[in-house]
């Protein structure tokens, strides 16, 4: 096992406190042994994944004797990766694309949370098999609270986007108390779909209103959870006809500043960017999958300090 890509451990020293302290522990070997706990990610492709330099990260700070290495899984061999990763004493899982639905029907359990999501991204190996949940809404509320201080109850929020990432944003969303939420998407089926789903499970109002017909709608809030902004240098809609009165957030992490997010600048709205997400949904996976507090601010330094080296 090597060290995470690009990251030379100085050596030296005790590991004493503060980044540069997190970031030597992060990148040091671990020392592997018998008793050695294993963790992973599946995925195909996975080796663009930022979860190893995470989890790897939080391990080392707490002295842990445990790795989490990258799968690649083709999906004509999800079955039969799930089942020798489990007879290999696999503790811990997390699932990227393309396999967050089809693991499903391939797990002994799942949490409510998931069954409503309808996509996993996270599992723990029991004696009955794989227990599946989905960490990536509670990410995104606990990154609300913590960069924004923003959190749903008696809210209006507007979301940009219907798809696999706004259904959980949305379901956490209503779960959390928010009392209205609109959602407006490119494809007004999807977004009629994804409220008809939100209104049965958890339950609460939701409207659908079309991209271009926003203005001053007002919310309390603006996530979008589209890709518009990843690879394209546009925003998904004129952020001061809309009137967002309190926050703004916008899950695409890379960038780090995407054109909607320089509006909220220019607004003087609060923001932030997907990589609280990110980390939290990755604080949250380690809680379930090795039973243990995560390690945030060791996680953040890695995670900080792998997306600045990727953005050279
Ligand atoms: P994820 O699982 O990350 O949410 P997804 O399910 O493919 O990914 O959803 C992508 C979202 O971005 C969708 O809401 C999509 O709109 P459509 O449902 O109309 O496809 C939205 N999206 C992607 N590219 C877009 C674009 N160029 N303009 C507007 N919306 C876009």
């Amino acid at each position: 096992m090597s060290p995470p890509a690009g990251r030379d451990s100085p050596g030296g020293g005790a590991a004493g406190s503060g980044p540069a302290a997190v970031s030597r522990v992060a990148g040091s070997l671990p020392r592997l042994t018998g008793r050695t706990r294993v963790f992973g990610i599946i995925g195909h492709p996975v080796s663009h994944s930022i979860s190893p330099i995470i989890q790897n990260a939080a391990f080392r700070v707490l002295g842990l004797d445990a790795v989490y290495v990258p799968f690649p899984i083709a999906p004509e061999r999800l079955a039969e990766a799930l089942l020798g990763l489990a007879a290999a004493g696999v503790q811990g899982l997390n699932v990227t694309l393309p396999h967050k639905q089809t693991v499903i029907p391939l797990c002994a359990a799942l949490t409510a949370e998931a069954r409503a999501i309808g996509a996993v991204n996270t599992l723990r190996a029991t004696p009955e098999g794989w227990l599946a949940t989905n960490t990536d809404g509670t990410g995104f509320i606990v990154s609300l609270a913590e960069e924004l201080g923003w959190a749903p109850g008696g809210k209006h929020a507007l979301m940009l986007g219907a798809g696999g990432a706004a259904r959980a944003v949305g379901w956490h969303l209503l779960k959390g108390g928010l009392t209205r939420l609109t959602i407006a998407n490119r494809s007004r089926e999807r977004a009629e779909s994804l409220a008809r789903q939100l209104r049965g499970d958890p339950g609460g109002t939701v409207d659908v209103a079309p991209l271009d017909a926003l203005a001053g709608l007002a919310p309390g809030l603006l996530v979008n959870t589209t890709s518009v902004g990843m690879h394209d240098g546009r925003s998904p809609v004129e952020l001061a006809r809309v009137g967002v009165r309190e926050a703004l957030i916008d899950i695409v992490y890379a960038p780090p500043v995407t054109p909607l997010l320089e509006q909220a600048a220019a607004l003087g709205l609060p923001h932030t960017n997907g990589m609280g997400m990110l980390l939290y949904q990755g604080a949250a996976a380690f809680r379930f999958f090795t039973g243990e507090e995560p390690p945030v601010a060791a996680m953040r330094a890695a995670l900080e300090a792998e997306l600045a080296a990727r953005a050279k």
